[in-house]
């Protein structure tokens, strides 16, 4: 069997999300997503909208994924690879190159992003309605 594994905060979930998650399904027979916990958003100076409970609930309901499990913070992802046996780390090519040295543990595949959506547009949208 083979494990994916891919991270996101998935914050107002859009069809950029889902389209995402469909091909890194594809990539394997086993996806994991992990989502970035309230905690660590505020590390990263990010508010999301939906807390990580939601966001969770949402994206484990999704038909491609398996296991959603929580990012806590940017140290993790070597251990993540090797605790949940994974062969293909994947993210939208926004991060081309910035997991490369996950090379030595798995597999590293970088997406195209669907274009003209993303959370911050959404938000930027709602902002301007206002
Ligand atoms: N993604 C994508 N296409 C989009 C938006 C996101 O393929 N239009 C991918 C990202 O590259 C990432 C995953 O979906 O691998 C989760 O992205 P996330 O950062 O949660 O979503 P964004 O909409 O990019 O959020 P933000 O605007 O806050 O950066």
């Amino acid at each position: 069997m083979k494990r994916v594994l891919t991270y996101g905060t998935f914050d107002l979930f859009h069809e950029g999300h889902v389209r995402l998650l469909k091909r890194a399904k594809a990539l394997g027979d086993y996806l994991i997503v992990a989502i970035s916990t309230d905690e660590f958003n505020q590390i990263k100076g990010k508010t999301s909208c939906m807390s990580y409970e939601q966001r969770k609930e949402v994206v484990e309901a999704i038909r491609y994924v398996d296991l959603v499990i929580p990012e806590n913070d940017w140290e993790q992802k070597i251990n993540d690879v090797q605790t949940y046996h994974v062969d293909t780390f994947v993210m939208g090519d926004d991060w081309t190159g910035k997991f490369d040295f996950l090379k030595d543990y798995c597999e590293v595949v970088y997406l195209p992003r669907t274009e003209n959506i993303s959370t911050t547009q959404i938000k930027e949208k709602l902002k301007n309605r206002r």
